[in-house]
């Protein structure tokens, strides 16, 4: 089965053609990284315009690197939600079209199963029960994968995305954006120990994530210590670099000390680290090592799969389609689509078990 993809929920235009669920045919990703660096974030509206120009030579590219005849699609599938709303209405609208023109199935995916998807092409085989962390910029979800398709939430963050923290405290540092890699490359010669952060906890006892407060920590350091991040022939300077370092320990441990907790309670046979914060090798280091604590396996996808890209879109429709399941053209875009079922039983923030409806 081929199956063309289509994912413009932030600020990636992408498409791709993935053959049974597990095969890269072809992947293309238009970034906007340019657009959006000089305001230090995505700015939606320049986001939906940029998704505009860009949807129909992404998706002709795709086709072209995969050597495809469109007529030799067998289904589309777009993501719906989450994310901005103006940015997935473009490729929803592209993808109807597509999906109408050639008389194929259409199968809207949530953005965060994708990025569950995304580290099928490179690794073995899922075992399940799996466990899935999808840290980005938007989203830092802890998910158990009964089956495929079957997801229980065990934990979320309750403010910032762990990505976002990254964008933020680079942000404070003067360094630029997207943050991650940045404070990465700078906590390469750091000491962690050197700011003493703490693991943030909630205060209801509650295993959910949160990095507001040690976005607030990271300030107040700055402020008191009236920290410098570069010197006078602009390289960075050891106090930067030592705060960069101690930062980014205590997110990959607040990340991994959950995931440890819940796999010792779940057991689960796999465990997988997804989105874009999984390029960060100490958070690969770490779950790595967590994994081969637990005695099982952990899956990561590489860096132009950990990021938003299509094959992932591609890869959860198939699971889909060849399931049975199609949308119709009245498929609408949801800014704030959860991976639940209306027979969820879920708590205020929901949590809870669900069925992912086909
Ligand atoms: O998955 P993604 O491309 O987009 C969203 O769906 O949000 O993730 C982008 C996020 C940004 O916040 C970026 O700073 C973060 O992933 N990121 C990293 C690294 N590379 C990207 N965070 C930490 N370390 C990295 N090496
Ligand atoms: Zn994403």
């Amino acid at each position: 089965m081929l199956v063309l993809g289509i994912e413009s929920s932030c600020d990636e235009t992408a498409a791709a053609i993935v053959r049974d669920g597990r095969e890269l045919v072809s992947s293309v990703i238009s970034s906007q990284t340019k657009t959006h660096e000089r305001f230090g974030g995505v700015v939606p509206e320049l986001a939906s315009r940029e998704h505009l120009e860009k949807i129909v030579p992404v998706v002709e590219e795709a086709f072209a690197r995969a050597e495809v005849g469109k007529q030799e699609i067998d289904g589309v599938a777009v993501t719906s939600g989450p994310g901005l709303i103006g940015s997935l209405l473009v490729g929803l609208s592209f993808a109807k079209g597509m999906a109408y023109a050639l008389g194929r199935p259409l199968v809207g995916v949530n953005h965060i199963e994708g990025h569950i998807y995304s580290v099928v092409f490179e690794n073995p085989p899922v075992e399940y029960p799996a466990l899935a962390l999808i840290v980005s910029g938007g989203h830092t979800n802890l998910f158990l994968v009964e089956e495929p398709g079957v997801y229980r939430t065990l934990a979320r963050t309750r403010d910032d995305a762990a990505g976002e923290a990254f964008d933020k405290v680079s942000k404070m540092l003067g360094l630029g954006y997207p943050g991650g890699p940045l404070i990465e490359r700078l906590a390469t010669e750091g000491d962690a120990r050197a700011v003493r952060f703490k693991v943030p906890r909630m205060s209801d006892r509650s295993l959910d994530f949160s990095f507001s407060g040690l976005k607030t920590a990271v300030m107040k350091h700055l402020r008191e210590t009236e920290l410098v991040t570069f010197d006078e022939e602009g390289e960075p300077t050891q106090a930067a670099k030592n705060l960069a370092a101690s930062f980014q320990s205590v997110v990959v441990r607040s990340l991994v000390t959950t995931a440890e907790h819940f796999a010792v309670e779940y057991e689960p046979r796999t465990l997988i680290v997804a989105g874009g914060v999984a390029c960060n090798k100490s958070l690969r280091e770490a779950a790595g090592a967590a994994a081969a604590r637990l005695n099982i396996n952990a899956y990561f996808p590489s860096a132009h799969l950990s990021t938003d890209n299509a094959a992932m879109i591609a890869a959860a429709g198939t699971v889909k389609l060849q399931a049975g399941a199609h949308a119709n053209l009245d498929l609408n875009a949801d800014a704030s689509l959860r991976l639940l079922d209306v027979n969820a039983e879920q708590d205020k923030i929901g949590r809870g078990k669900v069925h992912y409806r086909l």
